[in-house]
């Protein structure tokens, strides 16, 4: 295909906005796939993502488009992952083309996530046409979102399209959009090959996957590559385009997006934005922008049943073998046993990768606080980063320590601003801006991230009812009083309780955390101290009382099958406890231990 005569774009939008369905009726609507075969949301295809609604992996289709000047076309839409922990993956996928659609629901109006994809798409220069969706419904108000957009966002939203991607109006005039109003790609065929490696995954046939876009040079079936970050070199076995089911192809040329695999063993060895070239008279100037996957919050995976240590080593090599920004080493606590300290990039990463060793490799697991990384700077001179509070040196060798902080923008209507600025005040934010867009705020807070990562977001959700928006980026390391607290359960600590506080709010935390623990801890035949410490000294602390009677006592030793069934369920329940000492503790208590309210 000539250059002139290829598309390539992405849509950004905020989660439920109709990313997915509008994607669905181009590729329908161009006959891209039979009727038969379009299943419901084409693009997200793990299960998981479908369960939650929200796409994690990118994914790519390729439509042919016969357009209104009845010349044929090549429509190449990379769908972008729609989440603040996978915003390098976003901007990877941004340079791989030249626009964008803006969806935002018609209903709704821009939201902060919406604006974080935006301004990637911007900065990667991209033309953008806005696309108004849900226009069916009732409560669509496009002039409202137009005059958001251009106030908010500031691009022109004149050429706005107004859709309903469900009942399949304003289709038409989006795929006419994207011939008209965006740029072709360039490139030269002739110059040496440059290709970005856009996104990899494994595919249990054909082994890894890898996603590319073609700058310079045309990239051939058989031809030898080099991946220029990893110096790997490689023969290509097959390429091809998706269709979005995958369609082998001899050869790529500039400006076209599709995957190539090469017997790569693992997606450990790809990484995203690294640039591909031939082996021989190969490009000497990698593409600009190439940056390692960075975890930034950490904690511990312990399997319930110790037993299942091996398999949980096992399903983690796995996972591991296909998700690059997944990091993991061995840990062994006093009180967990063996386990794994993991990095992710960010909350969700972590949900996910727990939701699947759980789900699919059927083992349980105790989670314990998500950490973020710390910089110890030491009283010799020495610093050093700390993944894991249970880590923290003695603190009189330690000098002072740095937290990572955040630039969070948050996007709420009116009514609820109030609580939003106590919450982020609560959580120690710094505000930085405050402005509105119509009857909502948008509010620029630097935070700590370490208070964010555990429940801030659920939190902000419940505070507004669920109508605010939330995004953030990292900002950067700045020192402050922090502490790591202690937690003694009958006198002996719990490693995995363990955490850093700022100094001011350790009582506070202290008590806190006392008090549900008091809650989650079924009592014994002995009372039990529970407290929270920094260094020696106890800063809270709740004493669970003892129990006094047996569970089957009040069975009036008769009924046996009553018996059996406690006896059963008290089974059942202990299944999920850890011993410590000689302490049972259920595995729900180190997260909700956690939860402030
Ligand atoms: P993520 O995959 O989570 O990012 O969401 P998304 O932006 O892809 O949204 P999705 O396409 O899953 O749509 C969200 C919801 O809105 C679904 O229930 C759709 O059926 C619905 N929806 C999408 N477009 C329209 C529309 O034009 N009209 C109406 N009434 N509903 C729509």
């Amino acid at each position: 295909t000539p250059l002139s005569h290829i598309r390539n774009f992405s849509i950004v939008a905020h989660i439920d906005h109709g990313k997915s369905t509008l994607a669905d009726r181009l590729i329908q609507s161009t006959n891209t796939v039979a009727e038969r075969d379009m299943k419901e949301q084409l693009l997200d295809s793990m299960d998981i993502e479908r369960e939650r609604g929200i796409t994690i992996k990118a994914n790519t289709v390729r439509i042919d488009y016969t357009a209104k000047d009845g010349q044929a076309y090549v429509l190449n839409l990379i769908d972008t992952p729609g989440h603040v922990d996978f915003a390098y993956e976003v901007s990877r996928s941004m340079r791989a083309v030249e626009g964008s659609l803006l969806v935002v629901d018609s209903t709704q109006g821009v939201e902060a996530q919406t604006l974080a994809n935006v301004y990637q798409a911007i900065d990667a220069d991209h033309e953008i046409v806005p696309v108004f969706n849900k226009i069916d419904l009732p409560a669509s108000d496009i002039d409202r979102v137009a005059e958001q957009v251009e106030d908010v966002i500031g691009i022109d939203a004149s050429g706005a399209i107004a859709v309903s991607a469900k009942t399949g109006e304003g289709i038409v005039e989006t795929l006419e959009a994207i011939v008209t109003e965006l740029p072709a790609p360039k490139g030269d065929p002739d110059a040496p090959l440059k290709a970005m490696l856009v996104d990899s995954w494994y595919d249990p046939y054909l082994g890894v996957v890898v996603l590319v876009r073609i700058m310079d040079g045309v990239l051939r079936k058989g031809d030898q590559i080099k991946m220029m970050q990893t110096g790997a070199r490689y023969g290509v076995d097959r390429i091809g385009v998706f269709r979005p089911q995958m369609q082998n192809i001899d050869a790529l040329g500039p400006g076209e997006i599709g995957f190539i695999t090469a017997s790569i063993k693992q997606v450990r060895d790809t990484r995203v934005g690294d640039t591909i070239t031939h082996e021989k008279k190969g490009t000497d100037t990698p593409l600009p922008g190439f940056k390692p996957a960075q975890p930034v919050v950490f904690c511990g995976l312990f399997p319930v049943d110790s037993a299942e240590f091996e398999d949980l080593r096992d399903a983690i090599d796995k996972l591991a073998l296909n998700d690059a920004s997944f990091s993991f080493e061995m840990e062994t606590s006093a009180a967990l046993g063996f386990g794994f300290r993991c990095g992710f990039l960010g909350l969700l990463h972590l949900e996910v990768i727990r939701d699947r060793i759980e789900r699919e490799y059927d083992i349980e697991l105790i989670t314990t606080a998500p950490s973020v990384i710390y910089h110890v700077y030491l009283k010799d001179g020495t610093q050093m980063d700390l993944h894991n509070p249970a880590d923290m040196p003695d603190p009189s060798t330690v000098d002072h320590i740095e937290e990572p902080r955040i630039k969070a923008t948050i996007l709420v209507p009116d009514e609820y601003l109030g609580d939003v600025l106590k919450l982020c005040q609560d959580r120690r934010g710094i505000q930085l801006d405050l402005t509105y867009a119509g009857s909502r705020a948008m509010v620029v807070y630097d935070l700590p991230l370490n208070e964010v990562v555990f429940d801030f977001y659920d939190r902000l959700k419940s505070v507004t009812k669920g109508y605010a928006s939330f995004d953030y980026q990292l900002e950067g390391y700045r020192e402050d009083n922090l502490v790591k607290m202690s937690v003694l359960v009958n006198e002996e600590p719990v490693d995995a309780l363990s955490m850093m506080v700022h100094r001011d709010r350790a009582e506070m935390r202290g008590r806190a955390m006392c008090e549900k623990l008091k809650e989650l801890i079924p009592r014994h035949m002995f009372k039990i101290p529970i407290q929270a410490a920094i260094g020696g000294k106890v800063i809270a602390r709740e004493t669970l009382s003892a129990l006094r009677k047996d569970v089957t006592a009040k069975c009036y030793g008769g009924d046996a099958t009553r018996k059996k069934k406690l006896l059963e369920k008290q089974k059942a329940g202990k299944k999920k406890m850890r011993q410590f000492g000689k302490v049972d503790i259920p595995q729900e208590a180190f997260i909700s231990a956690l939860k402030m309210d």
